[in-house]
């Protein structure tokens, strides 16, 4: 029967192509990585994107007259000697100096800091006090001692250990965290982690989401926040919620909430503005970037990040980061290519010097790239499409801590070929520096209540690992198994 035949012949040219399709998938795969793009069929049962109530315990007011509250610490210097202690205090001025000690309760040291305050349309801050306490031991246990009398609080942190190529440290990645349960719930499972130190890619407390910005959500987001920073630095980044650029109630000095309240060591990375600086600790250098401030060819930040970037040594800090709020290569329907200036400024930069990573937030929603840039097009000419590019950064995208706004769950269709994993959910990241030429990386879900990993990579460094890595490229082509991406 000739129609059957037809068919049988049909259905089986049908499974070939198939089967070649689904071949030549496999085999362009596993050229540049283990796994082929994928977007998470995970849907979150999710608790409402609404704030914290103001009386709830997670914002309660320290006990005692004008005690010191919404305590956070950062790294002070450009090497990790050094830490900036903050802190507010309501009623009056009252202290800026730090007791500080090897010993708890014994304070043999002490240092004197700043006070500053500021006005937003009607709010009024506390007494913002900033003190820079250098000059510590690495790898130690400080303890240290704020506020007088009854009110004085007492809390510790530990130094990062000598900068070293090897040296193992632990990073927590967190972004667009607001202060609902979501945010909590994030807060709380980065702490089970033993994360050392944060890397907060902007938009802290979305306290311009009020009616006139009202400073009171900065004040709870930094009794919120507490529980962590005060005992760890975090690396700050400006996001967009922090601009705050209201010339309809007569604030236009951007970020003033953020500058005044959040210090960063930026003279010591020979930046001129907060907003843009690097530090660099125990193996990586760390490089952040302001989203939100001129940054095309000769403005400020784009001197300063060409002279930074000299100033990398892979020899002593093997991993090279970059933080900035706004992400260069996301695929979600929201803020969609937002980034696209900043990538025409920066990216050629990126790929020159082989970053490692460069994580930002803004994007309510995971995702993590492939190594992919996009610097042989020119509006004339070149290529259009992102190319796989093995000195590229890969591009992820922490934008989910669990602010007000909620999540970003439109990815657009289909996955572009730079995407490798991507999921509208909150969490956040930790990143294990092992040594000079491996690190684990790992994206941790909030799962209603309890955290689970969900994305998962090895990478190798992009200085010292390029013959390993392909050395561990070609041993992953016979094993497909893993789920475990690897760089
Ligand atoms: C800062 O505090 C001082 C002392 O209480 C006060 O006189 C001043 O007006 C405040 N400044 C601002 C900008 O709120
Ligand atoms: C852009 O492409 C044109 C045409 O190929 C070429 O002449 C030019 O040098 C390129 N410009 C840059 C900056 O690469
Ligand atoms: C670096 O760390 C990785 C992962 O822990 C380990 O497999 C590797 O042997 C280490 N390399 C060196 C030189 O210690
Ligand atoms: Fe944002």
């Amino acid at each position: 029967m000739p129609a059957k035949r037809a068919t049988i012949l049909a259905k089986s040219m049908e499974l070939q192509s198939l089967l070649f399709i689904s071949l030549s998938l496999i085999l362009l795969c596993s050229v540049d990585h283990v796994i082929c793009g994928r977007t998470s069929t995970f849907i979150r049962s999710e608790w409402p994107s609404t704030d914290i109530p103001l009386d709830n315990e997670v914002f309660a007011i320290p006990k005692g007259y004008n005690a010191p509250q919404q305590v956070h610490i950062t790294q002070g210097d450009y090497d990790g000697k050094a830490v900036i202690i903050s802190w507010v205090t309501v009623s009056e001025p009252g202290t800026s100096e730090v007791l500080y000690g090897k010993e708890e309760h014994k304070y043999e040291h002490s240092a004197q800091g700043k006070t500053t305050n500021y006005t937003f349309y009607n709010y009024k801050s506390g007494y913002i006090h900033h003190c820079l306490v250098d000059g510590l031991e690495y790898d130690t246990k400080y303890y240290y001692k704020i506020g007088k009398g009854d009110a004085a609080r007492e809390f510790w942190f530990q130094t990062p250990p000598t900068i070293d190529p090897d040296a193992p440290y632990i990073f927590g990645i967190i972004g667009d965290l607001g202060q609902t349960f979501n945010s909590l719930s994030t807060l709380e499972h980065y702490m089970q982690t033993g994360g050392q130190a944060v890397l907060f890619v902007g938009d802290l407390s979305y306290a311009d989401r009020y009616e006139f910005n009202d400073g009171i959500r900065w004040d709870s987001w930094g009794r919120f926040v507490e529980r962590s920073a005060a005992y760890q630095p975090w690396i700050w980044t400006a996001g967009n919620h922090e601009i705050e650029y209201r010339p309809d109630l007569g604030e236009t000095f951007n970020f003033k909430a953020y500058k005044h309240r959040y210090a960063t060591p930026y003279v010591a990375s020979k930046s001129s503005s907060p907003l843009w600086y690097a530090v660099r600790r125990a193996s990586v250098h760390i490089i952040v970037l302001s989203s939100y401030s001129p940054f095309v060819k000769y403005a400020p930040q784009w001197f300063w990040l060409l002279e930074e970037l000299k100033r990398v040594d892979r020899e002593k800090t093997p991993w090279l980061i970059v933080l900035m709020h706004t992400p260069l290569y996301n695929s979600n329907e929201a803020h969609y290519m937002e980034g696209e200036s900043m990538r025409a400024a920066f990216e050629s930069l990126f790929v020159h010097y082989k970053v490692d990573i460069v994580f930002s937030g803004h994007v309510h929603a995971y995702e993590r790239s492939y190594r992919i840039s996009n610097i042989n097009y020119n509006i004339t000419s070149g290529s259009r499409y992102p190319m796989p590019d093995k000195s590229a950064p890969v591009y992820i995208t922490v934008g989910d801590g669990g602010n007000q706004e909620g999540l970003a769950v439109r990815f657009s269709e289909p996955q572009p070929d730079y995407s490798a994993f991507r999921e509208a959910s909150y969490g956040h990241s930790t990143l294990e520096l092992k040594n000079r030429t491996h690190a684990l990386y790992r994206w941790n879900r909030n799962d209603d209540g309890k955290p689970v990993p969900t994305d998962h990579v090895v990478f190798h460094n992009q200085y010292w690992a390029s013959n390993t890595r392909r050395r561990r490229l070609k041993k992953h082509r016979r094993s497909q198994a893993s789920y475990i991406a690897t760089y």
